[in-house]
């Protein structure tokens, strides 16, 4: 069978202030109907079942967006690395034999992604190995990771080298020589990651798990995601091409490519009035007045208001992490 897992466990510290710790971006609609987290559930609805992986603190938030599906939560929150290393463990208990295929909660993704899934899944299956969805990457984007293909097989490709988040540069020339972006997509079976891990920082983590002691192992092990941890150093990595229209709703510009822009170019979520001003990103659930100003993000959520040029929005973790500090 087919397992899917839907990843929840994250805080979206980008999109702050909309964003917010008890309240991050996977819970949120960004202007749609359904939040992010509905959506991903709906589009793995093809598997033979669903697990959302999370932290302890939003499982009754998951309950709440995600009714059908089980819900999983990790030990600690130590990022993605630990979480599908456990979820890998557990769901070999309790499913035995099958194919997992993890996917994010925090992307907007095109008509087109179950037979990717299928795909990707049964590669996982027939190559025995790390399955990674590939995407062709329109920017040196460097918040991703990229997959630098090897050779083409029927309906996949072998994986020279994973390469996870490289400065603006080194992304330049990865998307030169045909690199994908890393879609955050993966097939594997319960066995193959857990073979990967052993290889891997998380050795101590699967070794913990085995002996039944999983908050031990959480509480010795350091955060790190999956990228990483696992697929920078694993042999046996494979990428199944995606066909469908992909983004990752990381930071504020990533948002603006997806809502309506006004004449101006001004990208607008919630109740806002500019006037002579350009290309600004304008979120908000109160009121927001722009004038004569461009190229601005200006989030405005409760109590809480952010302003930062669009092209640094990234650095909106910056901020967090001082709040974080002044707690
Ligand atoms: N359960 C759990 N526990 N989930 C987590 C945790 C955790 O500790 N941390 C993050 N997640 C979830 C997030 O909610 C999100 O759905 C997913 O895991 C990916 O985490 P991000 O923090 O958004 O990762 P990223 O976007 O920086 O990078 C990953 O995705 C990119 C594509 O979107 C990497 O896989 C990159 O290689 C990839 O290009
Ligand atoms: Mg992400």
């Amino acid at each position: 069978p087919i397992v899917a897992l839907v990843l929840a466990g994250g805080t979206g510290t980008r999109l702050y202030p909309a964003s917010r710790a008890d309240q991050p971006k996977q819970f949120q609609s960004f202007g749609g109907d359904r939040s992010l987290l509905t959506r991903a559930v709906e589009r793995v609805s093809f598997a033979d079942e669903t697990y959302v992986l999370t932290r302890e603190a939003f499982a009754d938030a998951v309950h709440d967006h995600a009714p059908e599906a089980a819900v999983l939560t990790e030990p600690a929150p130590k990022d993605t690395g630990p979480a599908l290393v456990y979820a890998a463990h557990r769901i070999r208990e309790q499913v035995g034999d099958c194919v997992l295929l993890a996917v994010p909660s925090d992307h907007v993704v095109g008509d087109g992604f179950e037979a990717v899934g299928r795909r990707a899944a049964h590669t996982a299956v027939e190559t025995e190995g790390l399955v990674t969805v590939g995407v062709e990457p329109t920017r040196p984007e460097p918040g991703y990771g990229y997959v630098e293909p090897g050779e083409s097989r029927e309906g996949y490709e072998t994986v020279r080298q994973f390469h996870e988040k490289p400065d603006r540069e080194t992304a330049t020339e990865y998307v030169d020589r045909g690199c994908y972006w890393n879609a955050g997509m993966f097939a594997w079976t319960p066995e193959a990651l857990l073979s990967a891990a052993r290889a891997s920082p998380l050795s101590d983590l699967v070794d913990a798990l085995e002996r039944d002691e999983p908050e031990r192992g959480f509480d010795a092990v350091d955060p790190v995601s999956v990228d990483y941890a696992v697929l920078e150093r694993a042999e046996g990595v494979f990428v199944v091409p995606a066909d469908f229209a992909w983004d990752d709703l990381g930071a504020w510009d990533a948002l603006a490519r997806h809502l309506p822009a006004d004449d101006d170019g001004n990208a607008v979520l919630g109740d806002a009035v500019t006037v002579d001003a350009a290309d600004n990103v304008v979120a908000t659930d109160g009121h927001v007045s722009l004038v004569g100003v461009s190229d601005l993000v200006v989030a405005s959520y409760g109590d809480r208001t952010l302003v930062v040029p669009a092209d640094e929005s990234q650095r909106v973790r910056e901020v967090v992490a001082r709040l974080r500090d002044e707690d």
